[in-house]
């Protein structure tokens, strides 16, 4: 049969599309361009070398921020409070870019290189069924005929050396990365040890806090209906971003020089086992402190309270368990355009060794009254509603105190 294998052009997906070859399968490799820094030609001579008969390189940087990265935005996605679900953001575009290829070009079988432990061989796969149920899926590291031959990293270098597959002369990093517009994230390896402190030179995408400049660099995000419409950097000659991916990679730029993103905990993997893992997510926490702000002052009480109950909490957790086509998911983003309508204003940023410091907001939606806020002066209703307000609700309180000081006293 006929593979479509996800290359990443690192030693285990080399190894895996030699295996394959042997294995009896006509290889074709995928690489989905979500903006890593990758050289995608040395990748894809690689692959033709170790004997894919065809490479595909998609790019899937717009659909990525456009359908996964702002809805994340706009319903403020985080998981397990810290985690800004990076990597969970863009397997669905990876897995639909696959879908495509492997159609198109008639493989009945599509691959990757996920170990059995991890949270993205269920997202891989539960996509391709989502898109394409009839498809069939490979996956070595859950084949005993492959992950008994190669028990450790040993194995498959001597592997690749037997099947002349070239090996980066650099050692590799005692780590494993995976990277894209949004984010990049460090995990196993030397890393596995939750006390171990990350090295200072594995951080890649952003200088530490301690090297930021100490001149605080001012930005304004401008938002409609929650999506970041345009940004401004005044000491950057008033420059202005428009484009969606354009403002991303700026946003990322700015990050990256002030220190921004930078995070280190231990997830609940969606199969049950705890994983350590740190991640720099720059242009995507600045965003999310500017957008968490103009809500403040442009969105309902009620409904961000629903919004946080329901849309934030549900979709974080399709993001990361890998249900992203799936009814539930349709159901729960068809929530965000009416939570988001009144998400229109700017937010005004500075930025300054590792912080993201809000400065001021502006919206034209007037949900928010200065003179009905205002402590000074009486404004919008009379002050005597509200000593019935608070009676009213004194009510049930003051029972339940008087029942306590009557148990006391018994
Ligand atoms: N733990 C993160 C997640 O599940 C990052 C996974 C990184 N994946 C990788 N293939 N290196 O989203
Ligand atoms: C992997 O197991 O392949 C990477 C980690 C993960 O998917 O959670």
């Amino acid at each position: 049969g006929r593979v479509l294998l996800a290359y990443s052009g690192g030693l285990d997906t080399s190894c895996i599309l030699a295996w394959l070859i042997e294995e009896g399968y006509e290889v074709y490799a995928f690489m989905g361009d979500v903006g890593q820094e990758e050289d995608f030609v040395a990748a894809e001579k690689k692959a033709l070398a170790v004997g894919a008969k065809k490479f595909f390189l998609e790019d899937l940087k717009k659909e990525f921020v456009t359908e996964l990265i702002y809805p994340a935005v706009q319903a403020n996605c985080i998981y397990e409070n810290v985690y800004l679900l990076g990597t969970s953001l863009a397997r669905p575009v990876i897995a639909r870019g696959m879908i495509e290829v492997a159609a198109r070009e008639g493989c009945d079988y599509v691959s990757h290189g996920c170990t059995g432990k991890g949270n993205d061989q269920v997202r891989f796969e539960l996509a391709f069924y989502g898109l394409k149920p009839d498809i069939k899926v490979v996956a070595p590291w859950r084949i005993p005929e492959f992950y008994n031959r190669f028990p450790g990293r040993q194995a498959l270098i001597a592997y690749a050396s037997e099947k002349e597959i070239p090996v980066a002369q650099t050692t590799a990093k005692p780590w494993s990365t995976d990277e894209n517009l949004f984010h990049i994230s460090y995990e196993a390896g030397i890393l596995e040890d939750p006390n171990t402190t990350p090295p200072t030179d594995m951080w890649k995408l952003t200088v530490s806090p301690e090297e930021a400049p100490s001149t605080p660099e001012r930005i304004t995000i401008e938002f409609k209906q929650g999506l970041p419409v345009k940004v401004t950097v005044p000491d950057d000659n008033n420059k202005v971003y428009t484009d969606g991916v354009e403002i991303f990679l700026t946003l990322n730029t700015l990050a990256r020089k002030h220190g921004i993103g930078r995070i280190d905990i231990v997830e609940n993997r969606f199969i049950g086992v705890k994983s350590r893992g740190c991640y720099e997510s720059p242009g995507a926490t600045i965003l999310r402190v500017a957008h968490i702000d103009l809500e403040g002052l442009t969105l309902d009480r009620n409904v961000r309270a629903l919004r946080d109950q329901f849309t934030t909490v549900e979709l974080s957790r399709i993001l990361y368990n890998g249900h992203f086509f799936t009814p539930e998911r349709e159901f729960v983003m068809a929530s965000i355009p009416s939570s988001q309508r009144t998400v229109n204003g700017l937010v005004r940023l500075k930025l300054y060794k590792g912080n993201v410091i809000v400065e001021g907001r502006e919206s034209s939606e007037g949900l928010y009254d200065e003179q009905q806020s205002s402590m000074d002066e009486l404004g919008g209703f009379e002050p005597t509603d509200t000593t019935g307000f608070i009676q009213i609700e004194s009510i049930r309180i003051k029972k339940w105190a008087q029942a306590n000081i009557r148990k006391q006293q018994a």
